[in-house]
């Protein structure tokens, strides 16, 4: 790998792994670490904080609504909670690439006295927000999206909420939060419903800073082999303070899925990922590489602050088809541009379905995806809500565009470690909203280092279990 200046990235094949690894802290857990301290009574010191862009924008967003955030070391920032009131910001709220952002503080936000405003950038500023415009209305919020078929920027007017009973009409943690969040602040009770389950560190978080959630799940199918999950409901009532406490947040399994990716389809490698957040709602990608033939074994070492988090064991081998749709895309919402990538190295046909969510992430990833795997030699169908994925031929780097996702960059850069020549990424500095040192991590693979070894098995011992119930 060449130096990652000037926006440019070059990857050449790279040897087997045989790495162990810790990655930074979750996006996700990340924004909610710093949302939820901040409404809460008291003081709260959130360590192994993410330090990637969009983690700052809301950090920064909370900074500008009078909140204290100091960084007394990198990876720990201390806040200060406010109980739930905010300053009225004295500028527009800069939301910068961050969805999470936008969505989650349009429900923080529109509970309180006074009116703002929130942008983000170029790509943000095409990102749909109708979905989380329409709940909070019905909660009685006067917000508007200023842009184009309901885009941001977001204006609000803060005013007083009441409670409402929800149906997700399309599976995002992200609304599910958002109007949890605004649940928080408004009359009575607020109720979720969600169809498929959706990444659940709101509620964990809610909880542990003991707000009281009700969870109700319906299931279908008499027998337990039949049995499907038909709904999820949250429900919590308006007016709880958060209790103030300090959080650990666990290494993103959404980082690592790069690396497990990278493993998984190289035969002879072995990584192991440390201190990685082992969230059920998180951990599909882990299923899709072990239906593709991986090895993978995971111990969760602590839930302590509500979060499962532990080891990952993966060894490679030559990998297989698999298809990927269903309840099971939440699960893996933010991992399909890898597992495209697996797709392309494995023998057979991968079809990825009910995921046209994915043409409203930081870009088409559908589209990105098709493109830069063609780019490289492999055959892509795309569907409206998917593709299939011809893979078994060998890949030829090429130069590509990141088309500004830092998922789309790190995913052709790994595809890139096993492509014949030299792989070109166009326009990486996004790579910085989530995974600020992906590049050295890059580097130490390229060179087939990557870390210690560690005697797995032994160091594991009996509680590590294999994930043997991956369908
Ligand atoms: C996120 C939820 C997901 C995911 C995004 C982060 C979150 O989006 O794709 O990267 O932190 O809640 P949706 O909730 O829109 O599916």
């Amino acid at each position: 790998m060449k130096p990652a200046t000037p926006n440019v990235l070059k990857v050449r094949r790279a040897p087997r792994i045989e790495a162990e690894m810790t990655v930074p802290g979750d996006k996700s857990i990340s924004h909610r670490a710093v949302l939820l301290s901040a409404i809460s009574n008291g003081r709260c010191t959130i360590t192994n904080f993410l330090e990637g862009e969009d983690c700052r924008s809301t950090a920064q967003a909370m900074r500008q609504l009078g909140v204290e955030i100091e960084t007394p070391e990198p990876g720990t920032i201390v806040v200060e909670g406010n109980r739930g009131v905010f300053q009225a910001p004295k500028e527009d709220l800069d939301c910068g690439n961050s969805g999470t952002t936008m969505r989650l503080m349009a429900g923080l936000l529109s509970p309180q006295k006074f009116s703002c405003r929130m942008t983000g950038d170029p790509s943000l500023s095409k990102r749909p927000m109708r979905r989380v415009i329409e709940p909070l209305q019905k909660m009685g919020a006067r917000l508007r999206a200023e842009g184009d078929k309901q885009c941001p920027p977001l204006a609000l007017e803060g005013r007083g909420l009441e409670g409402i009973t929800y149906r997700l009409p399309v599976a995002s943690a992200q609304v599910k939060s958002a109007v949890l969040l605004a649940g928080l602040f408004a009359k009575g009770t607020t109720t979720v419903i969600e169809s498929a389950r959706s990444r659940d560190h709101t509620e964990r978080m809610l909880e542990y800073y003991l707000v009281k959630l009700r969870q109700k799940e319906a299931w279908s199918g008499s027998s337990p082999v039949a049995r499907k999950l038909e709904e999820i409901r949250i429900s919590l009532d308006g007016g709880q303070i958060l209790e103030s406490r300090d959080f650990h947040v666990p290494g993103d399994i959404s980082s690592a899925a790069f690396w497990l990716v990278a493993a998984a389809a190289q035969p002879g490698s072995r990584l192991l990922v440390k201190d990685v957040g082992l969230n059920p709602t998180r951990t599909g990608i882990m299923d899709v590489l072990i239906r593709m033939g991986a090895r993978v074994r995971e111990v969760v070492e602590t839930s302590a602050h509500g979060e499962p988090s532990g080891t990952i064991e993966i060894k490679g081998c030559r990998l297989q088809a698999t298809e990927v749709h269903g309840a099971e895309i939440p699960n893996v919402i933010d991992e399909i541009p890898a597992i495209a990538v697996a797709a392309a190295l494995a023998a057979g046909t991968t079809v990825i379905r009910d995921a046209k969510e994915l043409r409203v992430k930081e870009t088409d990833r559908i589209a990105a995806v098709a493109t830069n795997l063609r780019a490289m030699g492999a055959a892509v169908e795309e569907f409206p809500d998917g593709m299939a994925i011809t893979g078994g031929r060998p890949l030829k780097g090429a130069r590509m565009q990141s088309f500004g996702d830092h998922r789309i960059a790190m995913a052709f850069a790994v595809a890139g470690l096993f492509a014949a020549g030299e792989t070109v990424i166009e326009d990486i500095a996004c790579i910085q909203t989530s995974y600020p040192t992906f590049f050295e991590t890059l580097k130490k693979i390229q060179k087939g280092g990557g870390g210690r070894r560690t005697p797995v098995i032994s160091s594991l011992g009996a509680k590590f279990r294999s994930k043997s119930n991956a369908k």
